[in-house]
């Protein structure tokens, strides 16, 4: 029930995307991109499973055979390029596609206009310097996180009710991961347990990028173009909770409840 539940919101999401761009110029390499997985691990400027589009450009505009090179990567999937993440392959797309594709990341190079000579370089980052969260446990520890993991009530509620992100993650890990990872994040036979993968140190990105990018032959799928960013992140967060001991098992009380 809470598959069913949660697909319109996937599918929703794509529609409102594609609505809103329907009203920009967009050539046909860019509405392939939009249409197929590419954006849950891409983004333009910065580097999120895979490269920023725009270094990609950078590495090999110019370059003799780049559009049957970069083709062939997209069609066959592959990893050593960029690191040692893998990009899935993506065999239903023709050749066609595939140029069109690759000639509009291509065109991806140009600094932005707006941006100096040395924002616009290597080092960008999806966010700032973020805030933290200090929450005290029943035993009197102080964990920290740099998310939000409960609503701010006043009150006797307080740190009771978790944000709507948590909330969804946990409806999302319930419904796509539990059966791997055991219900509610407290680990089964078959995969790890993801509580102690992010207190043996395991990164919101390094999280992000396994979520995406899967390890098909270990039996991880990847999650790219079924589940968005956010989601992931979502999912991220509430695993996150669970791991520093704030998040009980079961449903937890949300700020929409
Ligand atoms: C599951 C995550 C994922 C998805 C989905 C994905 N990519 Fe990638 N992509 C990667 C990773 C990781 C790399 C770096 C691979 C490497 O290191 O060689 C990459 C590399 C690339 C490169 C550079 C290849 C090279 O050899 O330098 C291009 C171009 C690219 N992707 C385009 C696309 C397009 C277009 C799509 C959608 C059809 C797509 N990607 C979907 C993860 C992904
Ligand atoms: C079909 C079973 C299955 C499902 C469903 C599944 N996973 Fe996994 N997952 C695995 C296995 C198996 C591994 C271990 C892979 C390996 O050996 O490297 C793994 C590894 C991981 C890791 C890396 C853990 C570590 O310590 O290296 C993360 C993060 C992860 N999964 C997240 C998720 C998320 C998020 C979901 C739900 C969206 C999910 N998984 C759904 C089977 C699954």
């Amino acid at each position: 029930m809470l598959t069913l539940a949660i697909l319109p919101g996937v599918a929703w999401t794509g529609v409102a995307a594609s609505a809103e761009k329907a009203s920009s110029q967009e050539s046909p390499g860019e509405k392939l991109i939009k249409a197929n997985d590419c954006a849950s691990c891409h983004a333009v400027d910065v580097r999120v499973v895979g490269p920023a589009y725009r270094d990609v450009a950078k590495k090999y505009r110019g370059k003799p055979n780049a559009v049957q090179k970069l083709s062939q990567k997209i069609k066959q999937g592959g990893y050593g390029d960029w690191g040692q993440v893998p990009m899935k392959p993506h065999s239903a797309l023709t050749n066609t596609q595939l140029r069109q594709m690759v000639t509009w990341i291509l065109s991806q190079g140009a600094p932005p206009a707006k941006k100096s000579a040395a924002a616009a370089g290597d080092s960008a980052q999806p966010k700032a310097a973020s805030k933290m969260y200090a929450y005290t446990l029943a035993n009197g520890t102080t964990v920290k996180s740099d998310f939000p993991v409960f609503v701010e009530d006043e009150g006797k509620d307080k740190n009771q009710r978790v944000t709507k992100d948590v909330f969804s993650g946990y409806e999302m890990f319930n419904s796509y991961c539990f059966r791997c990872h055991g219900q509610d994040v407290t680990g089964s036979e078959i995969a790890p347990d993801l509580r102690h993968s992010l207190n043996a140190g395991m990164t919101e990105q390094q999280f992000f990028s396994m979520a995406m990018a899967g390890r098909p032959e270990k039996g991880m799928p990847s999650w790219a173009g079924f589940l968005s960013a956010k989601e992931v992140k979502q999912v991220y967060e509430y695993v996150k909770g669970r791991s520093l001991d704030l998040v009980p098992v079961g449903r937890p009380p949300s700020e929409t409840d």
